[in-house]
């Protein structure tokens, strides 16, 4: 099925030098709007960057009714831009739309959508080793009601913003024992709204003792570790790359999914079980060389220099000859054209 899109560009273009502002501060010149009502997605269109008039009785102010995906676009050493893993992707978007009651957008419209608006703003994606297009396709239940019900109306949308190195630094990071992400049976595995919002507050302390996240651990026991702030969590230990399985509590990281590929694919042995933070403890005390490190899309691979649990903090392995970065090479060279993209991973504009 073809999507129709209109397409209304910006009169006059401009690109500014994004690289030294802020993550999420820079939209580019466009944006995707297309609105749901009476059952079907109307009015698809790509429109100037503008900001949105929506009434203060819209459901999503209040209730949260809300999912977003988090993207990136990448330029290819050829010239070419691709955009990462669509499908992937949108599988998972897929997944958390149902899961919030909100009506799947269909996947001709979702990858046309992104399509069109990176071709139009094709020169905002950065041309530099850490940079990329950050692409953020979103829905949110737009219907003008304050009584508590799932919407009838939507607004699918994607905006898109310049993006470097998430996280600067190697992170300091605190194994959390008293404040839960997800539970069973929640909204964890979804990328909604309130997973976010719901874990402001322990970061917020955690960064007042020093650190940049916490690490999340089962709402059960708080000893298995679950996941980070804003990624998935890996760890080499005896040259193994470790993860947590997924789970109902666990966002299904594409980054985390990439890397155990590549990882098979580098002769890297993987061990995709549960994870305690006892047994990495155990390793750190025993003075084992361990790698941990924060997988996902904004923050691609993020080293983990300090870990703090139960009050110690503790040194992780980050220097030169990691295995991360081997990880994060392969990666690269796939995005970048360097390397043959045996996955059919690069969806090329
Ligand atoms: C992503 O990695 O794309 C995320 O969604 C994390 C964060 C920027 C919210």
């Amino acid at each position: 099925m073809e999507y129709a899109i209109s397409i209304s560009p910006q009169a006059e273009r401009t690109v500014k030098d994004t690289t030294s502002i802020p993550f999420g501060v820079q939209p580019t010149e466009h944006m995707f709007v297309a609105e749901y009502k009476d059952g079907q997605w109307h009015n698809s269109r790509i429109v100037p960057f503008t900001n949105l008039s929506m009434s203060p009785f819209a459901l999503c102010l209040h209730y949260g009714q809300t999912v977003f995906e988090g993207m990136k676009a990448f330029l290819m050493n050829d010239g070419h831009i691709n955009i990462f893993r669509v499908d992937k992707h949108y599988e998972r978007f897929a997944k958390s739309l149902e899961r919030m009651c909100i009506p799947v957008v269909p996947k001709g419209l979702f990858t046309e959508a992104l399509h069109q608006l990176v071709q139009l703003d094709a020169s905002w994606v950065p041309d530099a080793e850490h940079g990329s297009l950050y692409l953020r396709p979103f829905v949110i239940a737009s219907e003008e009601r304050l009584g508590v019900k799932v919407a009838d109306e939507y607004l699918f949308m994607i905006v898109c913003t310049p993006a470097y190195q998430y996280y600067a630094q190697p992170l300091k990071v605190r194994v959390e024992e008293t404040y839960s992400r997800a539970a069973d049976g929640g909204t964890g595995f979804a990328k909604c709204g309130g997973n976010y919002g719901g874990a402001f507050y322990p970061t917020k302390l955690a960064r007042e003792a020093g650190y940049d996240q916490v690490i999340w651990t089962d709402s059960n026991t708080h000893e298995m570790i679950e996941e980070s702030g804003t990624m998935n969590l890996m760890f080499v230990i005896d040259d193994t790359l470790i993860t947590p399985p997924l789970s109902g509590t666990i966002l299904d990281g594409v980054t985390r999914d990439s890397l155990l590929t590549l990882a098979k694919e580098l002769g890297i042995p993987t061990d995709v079980r549960p994870v305690s933070y006892k047994e990495i403890q155990e390793a750190l005390e025993a003075g084992k060389r361990v790698e941990a490190f924060g997988a996902g899309t904004a923050a691609v691979i993020a080293p983990i220099e300090i870990i703090a649990i139960q009050g110690k903090d503790y040194n992780c392995y980050i220097a030169e000859d990691a295995t991360m970065y081997k990880l994060q090479r392969a990666l690269y060279d796939i995005r970048k054209g360097i390397a043959p993209d045996n996955h059919n991973w690069n969806y090329i504009i």
